[in-house]
């Protein structure tokens, strides 16, 4: 395994899914076909060929021209995806019910051996392109694809899945504008993003909203209210304040709902406290809408498509250049190769003097500091 010419390669997709994840799929099978290799899909993550009696239709399968016709322009990923099992760190119940994480790497080595998978194309964010970076060191040809709505990774001037979603949330903050102008209300809208800011950053200025939180800057609830009474005296009587679900006050921490072994912590309930403490510190009647998961579906933009396109050829290309333990890039104007070990080594948050931060500031956009 791992040596020689490729003749079979796999591609998975793993964590939250991404608008684009279709187009990847499409481009790698395409790609692959081309250069007369054979190309398989391996469900969930690495679930497929870690337990394939679970998918009577096969966990790894083989996936041609016709299985991926018609799909780039779809969300989801046909071969499912988890962000639970991890393999680094899989969970086991231990029979007074406590938890422990055993590493089975070793044992999906000998299952891609087994299945005589020359490499594999892992497509995925921090978490899978961690995994893939480990399979990589224990001799698997491995390409990581960049994955992710939350625009976290580094290595990469953006990732696939984050345009679509930043679309969209600019697209429902444009709704609420005029509910909230119409009532005289202050909106609060939670978007996702885990513990970076991009998505709320972006879509809070493409929309042109009023106060935009985000985690890289804990806020101060009183600059909050502040920035709302000064537009009421100008004779503003609403205001949009768009919070991303990692915010949290000055002093504070993040809102999280639930850690459970072998999986990231999953946040949420920023939006909700805030609008509390707005309402009772403005007197302002005040209403939160939280996004969620809306913005990891439908259709990819064209922005979304082109970048995922090319980063699945990208993938095929590199390994047949044999090339491994590395991870597609966009490094405008092209695509490039970073290492694996790089990529995953810390999260990318926005830098606090970034040319975005500067122009919300410069519009009078409060980060309520
Ligand atoms: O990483 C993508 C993401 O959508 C985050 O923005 C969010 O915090 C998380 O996944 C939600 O995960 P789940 O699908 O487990 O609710």
């Amino acid at each position: 395994m791992g040596k020689g010419k490729i003749k079979r390669i796999a591609i998975n997709t793993g964590g939250g899914d991404a608008p684009g994840l279709n187009a990847v799929i499409r481009a790698v099978v395409l790609s692959a076909l081309k250069r007369g290799w054979e190309c398989y899909g391996i469900r969930e993550g690495y679930q497929g060929i870690m337990f394939p009696e679970r998918y009577p239709e096969g966990g790894v399968f083989r996936l041609t021209g016709p299985s991926v016709r018609g799909i780039t322009h779809l969300g989801g990923t046909i071969l499912g995806t988890t962000n639970r099992g991890n393999p680094m760190r899989f969970p086991i119940k231990n029979p007074d019910g406590t938890v422990k994480e055993i590493d089975r790497t070793d044992e999906l080595m000998e299952l891609f051996a087994r299945h005589e998978l020359d490499a594999l194309i892992a497509v995925g964010g921090d978490g899978s392109l961690a995994i893939a970076n480990v399979l990589h060191k224990k001799g698997l040809k491995v390409v990581g694809v960049p994955k992710t709505i939350d625009n976290d990774l580094e290595k990469t001037v953006i990732t696939f899945g984050f345009d679509t979603a930043v679309s969209f949330a600019t697209s429902c903050i444009d709704r609420l504008n005029s509910t909230a102008e119409a009532h005289q209300r202050v909106m609060v809208v939670e978007v996702m993003g885990r513990y970076a800011g991009w998505i709320a950053l972006n879509a809070g200025i493409a929309s042109a909203s009023d106060v935009i939180l985000i985690p890289e800057i804990p806020y101060d609830i009183n600059k909050v209210i502040e920035k709302i009474l000064d537009r009421e005296k100008r004779g503003r009587f609403f205001s949009i304040v768009v919070v991303a679900e990692g915010a949290r006050p000055v002093g504070g921490g993040y809102s999280v709902i639930e850690k459970e072994a072998g999986k990231a912590e999953r946040l949420g309930g920023a939006g909700e406290q805030l609008a509390k403490l707005i309402q009772d510190g403005s007197g302002k009647e005040t209403r939160c809408v939280v996004l969620g998961h809306l913005l990891r579906g439908g259709s990819p933009t064209m922005f979304d498509r082109l970048l995922s396109i090319r980063f699945g050829a990208a993938a095929v290309r590199a390994l047949e250049e044999g090339q491994s333990g590395i991870m597609v890039a966009l490094d405008p104007p092209t695509v490039n190769y970073v290492p694996l070990e790089q990529a995953t080594k810390r999260m990318k948050t926005v830098p606090l003097d970034c040319d975005t931060i500067l122009t919300a500031r410069d519009l009078g956009i409060s980060f309520g500091d």
